[in-house]
């Protein structure tokens, strides 16, 4: 402790002796991210808190650092918000524009920005700037320019960290349609753990109403499949399932776009099949709650590749290139929460004078973005008799498979894109037509415009 405070103070003077700071809108090397997030958390020690999510290939810390009001504390009906960027090392932008949001926000709270503040007060924000600092040191530290268009992408064991999540898309391909295609998280564990057949039966009669019969079987026939797992890869999925995430972002470099599920097609397809999700129209919601807020990215002609169109600066992921294994659908098919991945440029590792502009081009649409956790219907689901939160209830939307799972506080979160719509909750995952109550989801401009919707059963 004594040593941090130290090693701060003594830093805060290099700094200040050479005329620059760490907090200055410039490439920062690891060592360097460590230290401009110790000092936004020395800034803003109430309303921040740095922590670590594990460790990459070579022995790094996976630093996130969390905004709001109550860091570090679950607080009942508060939602879990979270940017990851650099998880491919050579796409920079992303990390030093979520060191400057930190630094922007820790700033604004405490000069009385009311908008800042309703946001912190009620929203955990989780940044992780670099979930592959290994990967991030090889391409800063490329000796020439231009950087090779890759190096530096994949993580310290040459492991493109976005192909190696469990690919549940695969497993969700499987599953006829109507019937719930989310937490898939439990196919993972039983992968991942590679236990017997026993172990999936078991699952199967824990969980009936969640797989059918061909999916247990394409589960059992893989159960001694190895995936390698990455530890930074690991570390993120750990992370996940352990918060209460209802949306993110995943911030990458190489082309001007904000990418929505699915990521991967079923038909094998490579490019240009369209897969949709059940939540189809509230991802176009949340992506292009980005990019029109996005100085440029919903402009005609802002894509980088010759022929390429995104009408509104968004796109399915499938239907731009597929991508199975990826961060996006894991989030989706595995927890509650909602990701979207956006490409914020081009130049992957452009010149350090002009994240000026990237951050001019962004700052509105990072903001607005995260506010976008505060849409749709929320609320609490306990049992009818005795009040305990009614935990592992699934609340569903009509016409939509995606289920979202009540929280061990009896809580749940379920986006929406504005519109009318019809919930209900179950315990067991029997939903009749007269236990659906109607609910209109108006637009949406952040925090207070989710609708509150309780349930006891
Ligand atoms: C945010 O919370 C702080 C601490 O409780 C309070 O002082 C501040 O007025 C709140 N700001 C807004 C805009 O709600
Ligand atoms: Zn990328």
């Amino acid at each position: 402790m004594g040593r941090g405070i130290i090693g701060i103070c003594l830093s805060l003077f290099v700094q200040l002796a050479m005329g620059q700071s760490y907090l200055d809108m410039r490439h920062h090397s690891y060592r360097e991210m460590k230290e401009y997030l110790r000092l936004v958390n020395n800034l803003c020690p109430e309303q921040s808190r740095l922590y670590s999510i594990g460790k990459s290939v070579q022995g790094r810390d996976l630093l996130v650092l969390e905004l709001g009001s109550t860091p570090g504390q679950d607080q009942l009906l508060k939602p879990d918000f979270k940017y990851v960027a650099n998880m491919h090392g050579n796409e920079v932008v992303g990390k030093e524009l979520l060191l400057w949001l930190a630094h922007y926000m820790c700033q604004e709270y405490k000069a009385g920005n009311q908008e800042i503040q309703l946001l912190m007060n009620t929203t955990r924000i989780h940044l992780l700037p670099s979930m592959n600092p290994d990967g991030y040191e090889a391409a800063l530290n490329y000796p020439r320019e231009p950087k090779p268009y890759t190096y530096g992408r994949a993580n310290a064991n040459g492991q493109d960290l976005n192909r190696n999540f469990p690919d549940l898309d695969a497993t969700a391909c499987q599953i006829p349609n109507g019937q719930r295609t989310d937490h898939l998280s439990r196919v993972m564990d039983f992968r991942r753990e590679q236990r017997s057949a026993m172990l999936a039966r078991s699952i199967f009669q824990e969980y009936p109403e969640s797989f059918s019969k061909d999916v247990y079987s394409a589960l059992t026939k893989r159960a001694g499949e190895t995936e390698e797992r990455q530890p930074e890869t690991e570390a993120v999925m750990n992370w996940i399932l352990r918060h209460k995430f209802v949306l993110s972002a995943n911030l990458h470099g190489g082309d001007l776009v904000a990418n929505y599920p699915y990521d991967a097609s079923c038909n094998g397809q490579e490019m240009g099949h369209y897969q949709k999700s059940p939540d189809d129209s509230t991802f176009r919601y949340l992506a292009s709650s980005y990019s029109m807020a996005h100085t440029r990215m919903s402009k005609k002609g802002q894509a980088c590749d010759p022929g390429e169109k995104f009408a509104n600066g968004i796109t399915n992921g499938a239907d731009w290139y597929s991508v199975p294994g990826g961060m996006q659908d894991f989030n989706y098919l595995a927890s509650n929460c909602f990701e979207i991945t956006l490409e914020l440029g081009c130049d992957k590792f452009p010149k350090e004078d002009t994240l000026p502009t990237y951050w001019g081009e962004n700052k509105n649409a990072l903001l607005a973005f995260m506010s976008k956790v505060h849409c749709g219907v929320y609320g609490l689901v306990v049992d009818a008799q005795t009040g305990a939160p009614a935990t592992g209830a699934v609340v569903v939307i009509k016409g939509n498979s995606h289920g979202i799972t009540v929280t061990k506080n009896g809580e749940y979160f379920r986006l929406l894109a504005p519109g009318d719509y019809e919930i209900a909750v179950s315990l067991d995952s029997n939903f009749d037509d007269d236990q659906f109550f109607p609910i209109t989801v108006p637009e949406c401009k952040g925090p207070g415009y989710a609708v509150r919707k309780d349930f006891k059963i």
